[in-house]
């Protein structure tokens, strides 16, 4: 009988190693963090165990911790303390990521500081664009959006990253920063974000739930991939330097398809929900989680993504020096 030994190359873990396709490593990380204005300390994110709101002095003390294990990058949400309907505190010079940013970059200024750009957490009605006789409208809001990413590139932030789904909005971003010298400052677009139930536990952490309706008009339809290569595409023509797939868990393919299609660099979120459901089952010890973490991360790879944010980064970081 003819057929094929499989199991040869997966004999001993030595064996194992040299045939290893993908390889998740530190460099990969990107740690999600929320910095609250007018905190002092931490207070841990109820939905979200072992994630915490930071004070500034806190998160400054975190931003040590983080450099030391290794992790490359941070993305910054804010939590201000004031909301109003033209969210003001998200463009705000003294604005908390604004203060955040110079914070991180006077603790260790190698550290790639990326910060979110949307308007919701700021703005009293929650949603990611101003509101006008109850619509999201996109035009309007191109002009606070790329006012707040301006504000981040003087904060000194190395990437920006708008997750707010208007249209148009990488072009106006664009724009704005080069015509303040920000030519260098990156645009890391969450090109194909979809209407999710994942963010669940997010919009508690950031106290960004939309006050009426949904963002179903803005976000896109789960059902649908052709239509993330279409975001995807106009990101990259718009001047895009990586692209974001968000959720991660449940949107694997279209990850893929994204990696297949273009080449540009991809990240991915491993958003708020995808880890409390794994913090969840772990603290019942339902499953193990170093285990079942680093599979997840792992498929991240397989699938594409040459970035991962995630809340889990000081774990993999930490579980990545144990193995060395
Ligand atoms: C805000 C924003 C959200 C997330 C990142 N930026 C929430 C949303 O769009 O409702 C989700 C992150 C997570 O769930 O971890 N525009
Ligand atoms: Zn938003």
């Amino acid at each position: 009988m003819e057929f094929e030994r499989h199991r040869r190359l997966r004999a001993t873990s030595g064996i194992r190693n040299l045939v290893r396709e993908n390889h998740v490593t530190v460099n990969d990380l990107v740690y999600p963090m929320f910095v609250e204005e007018g905190l002092s300390g931490t207070s841990e994110i109820s939905a979200m165990p072992g994630v915490m709101h930071y004070g500034i002095d806190a998160f400054r003390r975190e931003i040590h911790r983080l450099s030391e294990l290794g992790i490359p990058g941070i993305i910054i949400f804010g939590v201000p303390s004031e909301k109003d309907e033209m969210a003001s505190s998200a463009y705000a010079p003294k604005g908390v990521v604004q203060e955040a940013v110079r914070a991180a970059k006077a603790e260790n200024p190698d550290l790639v500081v990326m910060t979110d750009v949307c308007l919701c957490q700021y703005s009293s009605t929650g949603h990611c664009g101003i509101v006008r006789d109850g619509k999201i409208v996109n035009d309007d809001s191109l002009t606070l959006i790329a006012k707040t990413a301006l504000s981040h590139a003087e904060a000194g932030a190395d990437i920006v990253a708008p997750s707010d789904m208007m249209d148009g909005r990488v072009a106006r971003i664009r724009e704005v920063l080069d015509e303040n010298k920000f030519e260098d400052v990156s645009i890391f677009s969450y090109a194909v974000k979809y209407a999710s139930a994942f963010y669940g536990p997010f919009r508690e952490a950031a106290h960004s739930t939309p006050s009426f309706g949904d963002r179903k008009s803005y976000q896109m339809d789960p059902a649908n991939v052709r239509e993330a290569m279409r975001e995807a595409a106009s990101d990259i023509a718009e001047g895009a330097d990586i692209l974001m797939v968000k959720p991660a868990l449940s949107y694997m393919d279209v990850m893929r398809q994204i990696r297949d299609t273009y080449d540009l660099p991809i990240g991915t979120y491993n958003v708020s929900a995808e880890y409390s459901m794994v913090k969840a089952a772990a603290m019942q010890g339902w499953i193990d989680e170093r285990a079942i973490v680093m599979e997840m991360m792992t498929s991240f790879k397989r699938a594409g993504a040459d970035i991962i944010l995630t809340y889990h980064a000081p774990d993999v970081a930490r579980w990545l020096k144990e193995e060395n």
